[in-house]
């Protein structure tokens, strides 16, 4: 009954120049406050605390080549830090757990905005707090645009047929209000599924291709999602995948379903064209990892598709960019094994937890070197994806459960993978361009907080 909210774009408030490079570089301020809304339908408001007071928080729409520069202003109670996830940011502006912004100061983020266009988001990273922060609403989506892409015609205009679409899950008390994930220390999966904030929300399309940038900001719930006409038949309807965190991948992944863990971003092309003045439901599977279902987490959203027939100047080209992959090394290389396990009621990551200061660095990598980093899933059922920050990844295999690695998951690079229950995971990646402390954890964030995050130094290299 709830419109699909698409979030406002961010605009900078200035231009300044680099003092060392004289390029320019965009500024721009975001307050971080408390703020209630009326999210849950015919009950009281919630109170939300959120970038610019929205959750989530303003898009930024980002220039690939153009410098930014953020500041965040905490006039929120809670100590903050703001990680872009799917940047490879300084060491000194990625959000480190500890680096928090307390009550009423900022912290200026310096944003080099040089990847490959990708959709990456912004949420808060504060040692402990995690969790409850990007739930009651600091996260928000970031799109990287490369104008070197836009000869491949793919469906664009942000909010008109590129779509971010941010999922979540949470959990509401009787009043209307959020019931917080604080105390929790395995997980909240939630029982009620938003898209950009919106319970269930509806949107309405034009009978054509729209581009479709999800990303998971749920703090626990993972999703295997699929389209379905709203009457008439039950088949899973087929889209194309076309990026995965870290942008465009080589070629379009033709699939009727997609698993998308936390902190996942897949983007996808659906056409409507052949369902013009039908509706069309966006749904979710039950029985994911070991994830808890309840009534309705089997709903994402419904398209309303206009019956006027459209022009649709957009296509979806079969090669769409080249990738830096990293190459290919001995087989069953692995420089790092990590396992991700619960022991006496902790999250570790082998037998460490982040608190441990004195063990929490698991690997020195030289600067530029290639490694294939083993995860392991230390079992109990639980699911657990693992983001390493600054580098992008190759999945080369999944073992341990009948899965494997899915096409639209090797098609690209990644940052983040999901380690299902009993599986085993190796991925490959350049660590580079800077050295620099690292985190790396689950982004399940409650496991994240409960201690299930290290750290690893990429080491400068010796003259
Ligand atoms: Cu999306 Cu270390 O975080
Ligand atoms: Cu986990």
């Amino acid at each position: 009954q709830f419109p699909l909210p698409i979030p406002p774009v961010k605009v900078p408030t200035a231009t300044i120049i680099n003092p060392v490079t004289n390029n320019p570089i965009d500024y721009y301020e975001i307050t971080i406050n408390q703020f209630s809304a009326n999210v849950y339908p015919n009950k009281g408001n919630a109170t939300l605390v959120g970038y610019d007071g929205i959750s989530p928080g303003p898009t930024f729409l980002m220039e690939r080549g153009r410098e930014a520069v953020v500041r965040f202003i905490n006039n929120a109670t809670m100590d903050n830090s703001v990680h872009l996830h799917g940047s490879y940011s300084r060491a000194p502006w990625d959000g480190w757990a500890e680096d928090v912004t307390t009550s009423g100061q900022f912290k200026d983020y310096f944003y080099p905005n040089g990847q490959a266009g990708r959709f990456l988001w912004y949420h808060d990273h504060a040692i402990d707090h995690t969790a409850e922060n990007a739930y009651f609403g600091q996260a928000g989506g970031y799109i990287l645009h490369d104008p070197a892409k836009d000869s491949l015609g793919l469906p664009s205009g942000y909010g008109q047929f590129d779509i971010p679409m941010i999922l979540s899950s949470k959990q509401y008390n009787n009043d209307g209000t959020l019931f917080s994930p604080a105390q929790e220390t395995t997980s909240l999966y939630g029982d009620v599924i938003h898209v950009n904030g919106q319970p269930w929300p509806f949107f309405n399309v034009q009978p054509r291709k729209y581009r479709l940038r999800f990303l998971n900001a749920a703090i626990s719930r993972t999703f295997l999602l699929y389209f379905q006409q709203s009457t008439g038949s039950t088949a899973k309807l087929p889209f194309q995948v076309i990026a995965t965190d870290a942008g465009l991948m080589e070629a379009p992944v033709n699939t009727t379903s997609l698993y998308i863990s936390m902190a996942e971003r897949y983007e996808l092309v659906f056409d409507f064209a052949p369902f013009a003045g039908q509706n069309i439901t966006l749904r979710n599977t039950d029985d994911v990892g070991a994830d808890v279902d309840y009534v309705n987490t089997d709903k994402v959203m419904r398209f309303v598709v206009s019956p006027t027939a459209v022009t649709d100047p957009s296509t979806v080209p079969t090669a769409l960019t080249t990738l830096p992959f990293p190459p290919a090394l001995a087989a069953n290389r692995v420089d790092h094994h990590f396992e991700f396990e619960r022991t006496n009621g902790e999250w570790k990551i082998n037998g460490v937890g982040f608190n441990d200061v004195a063990n929490r660095v698991l690997a020195n990598v030289p600067r530029g070197t290639v490694e294939i980093w083993e995860l392991e899933n230390g079992g109990g059922g639980w699911s657990h994806p693992i983001h390493v920050h600054l580098v992008d990844f190759k999945v080369l295999t999944r073992t341990g459960s009948t899965r494997g690695v899915f096409p639209y998951e090797s098609g690209g690079l990644k940052d983040v993978v999901w380690l299902g229950p009993g599986e085993t995971v190796r991925v490959e990646a350049h660590y580079a361009p800077w050295d620099g402390l690292y985190m790396f954890h689950c982004h399940n964030l409650i496991h994240e907080d409960h201690e299930m995050m290290a750290a690893f130094n990429v080491t400068a290299l010796l003259d």
